[in-house]
């Protein structure tokens, strides 16, 4: 399958230009003005954009957690990202507590395997540090493809690991060339706030957001940068929300430290006062919470200033039903949002539309920065000769309006039910197929790609 991209604008995470794309096999094969060559298949893309299939490092698909399992799995989760741009995902798996890291590999293998539509990898969560996982480790980084390692400090009982565990792993890490990836937040200050205020009668969903503080992110934040400084090993803080983690990052890179942070969109453009909406507040209830203004401001800013290198999601989806299971105890509600099909179109109308951010730091933030940081890069997270041909061709005028009757989560409500967005993802390739045209998805389950990758000691930017 050959296939010709006409007229549009390339946006690269470094620049943007008029040209023509030309695809052949599963990758980008020519790029230039006016290219002779004659394709099965050409697409005008006459006043569109056309940048590089999104990357989500952030999702969980078909997790087991907090009693349940997040609703999306990889064949919904995945064909839910491509119709929004989003041609790879990067997923969590779960060791459990007592097991091995292989064993929690195979279960994700056939999570996956046979199911996917669009690419994916999968970030290791290391639960249980002990002398066989520091074994597997090296092994998932040398023989596996997987280089970046999850860590929890909250979430006690069933994924925290102590710091005397941390230090631990971030050694071994940072010997075999990977990166400690981490939930930022102080879990033990926060089960007391969480089980003072379920004492006190305090228990709708609002509960969840003053349970957890700016402080426990910011503190745990800096904890984990100063940890990483002591051991020397990369690190990246997941969704984070709010100004004092930055600055805690902010001080970090004084001391010239490789610390990376992603933040979601849901932390830019919603804020805490969803939590004022009675159980409805439920929709939003994820950990950390949303946050304030200020720290929306805080955190575009930290974009602009290259202290948050990617936007995710943290796509974890609920239905209404399982959301219930914390009606009368904000502690139940299971944590998590949908959001892997709209991160794109959200970043591009709230960021790109309104001057927040250039069109190429959206490409940097959305694709390029995740492709390096976690060993893709130039394989996926760009346009180039020789890459992957991950392509999303944008139509950056049209508009339309978010809501749970369209989108393809598979989750019974819309966390931005009625939100207008300028901008829409028009066409999808993936590895030189088209996946997303017309409103359709032309891939099957399957189609999808375990991509391995390399250490990130070989990419990191
Ligand atoms: O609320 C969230 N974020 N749910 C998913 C698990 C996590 O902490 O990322
Ligand atoms: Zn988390
Ligand atoms: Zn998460």
């Amino acid at each position: 399958m050959s296939i010709l991209i006409q007229n549009g604008r390339i946006v690269t995470a470094s620049e943007t230009y008029l040209a023509d794309l030309y695809i052949e096999g599963e990758k980008v094969m020519a790029i230039g003005q006016n290219l002779p060559h004659k394709a099965d298949k050409i697409i005008d893309a006459t006043g569109k954009l056309v940048f590089p299939g999104g990357i989500d490092p952030h999702v969980h698909l078909d997790m087991p957690f907090m009693g349940t399992h997040s609703s999306d799995d990889y064949e919904t989760g995945t064909r839910a990202a491509l119709y929004g741009g989003t041609t790879m995902v990067i997923d969590f798996i779960l060791q459990t507590q007592g097991d091995t890291l292989y064993n929690a590999l195979k279960t994700w293998q056939q999570k996956s395997q046979g199911k996917a539509v669009g690419d994916y990898s999968y970030h290791m969560a290391v639960t249980d540090f002990n002398d066989t996982t520091a074994k597997e480790v090296v092994q998932m980084i040398e023989e596996e493809g997987i280089s970046s390692f999850k860590t929890f400090m909250a979430y006690k009982g069933a994924l925290m690991i102590d710091d005397g565990q941390m230090v631990q792993l971030m050694k071994v890490v940072k010997k075999h060339g990977g990166l400690v990836t981490v939930h930022a937040t102080n879990g033990d200050m926060i089960d007391s706030l969480i089980a003072k205020n379920r004492a006190e009668g305090n228990l709708s969903p609002l509960y969840h957001y003053l349970s957890q503080p700016e402080v426990t992110e910011a503190e745990a934040s800096a904890r984990f940068a100063d940890m990483l400084n002591y051991t020397g090993c990369p690190g990246y803080i997941v969704h984070m929300t709010c100004e004092g983690a930055l600055n805690a990052v902010r001080n970090a890179t004084q001391r010239n430290q490789k610390i990376f942070v992603e933040t979601c969109t849901q932390y830019l453009i919603l804020d805490a006062s969803l939590y004022e909406k009675d159980f409805e507040g439920a929709k939003w209830v994820m950990s950390p919470p949303l946050r304030e203004k200020k720290d929306q401001e805080a955190l575009w800013s930290g974009i602009n200033q290259g202290l948050v290198q990617v936007v995710g999601t943290d796509h974890c989806p609920f239905m209404w039903e399982q959301k219930k299971m914390g009606q009368d105890d904000f502690s139940k509600i299971p944590n998590g949002h949908p959001a892997i099909e709209h991160r794109i179109e959200l970043l591009y109308s709230e960021g790109v539309h309104t001057g927040k951010i250039s069109l190429t730091k959206f490409v940097e933030v959305s694709a390029t920065n995740a492709a390096k940081i976690f060993g893709m890069y130039p394989q996926k997270g760009t346009i180039a000769i020789g890459s992957d041909a991950d392509i999303v061709v944008f139509d950056p005028k049209k508009e339309h309006t978010i809501s749970v009757k369209t989108h393809h989560m598979n989750c019974d409500y819309s966390a931005y039910e009625g939100q207008k967005v300028i901008g829409k993802t028009e066409t999808v390739i993936l590895r030189g197929q088209i996946a997303i045209e017309n409103e359709e998805c032309r891939l099957k389950p399957g189609f999808g790609k375990f991509i391995k990758r390399s250490k990130t000691s070989k990419t990191v930017i």
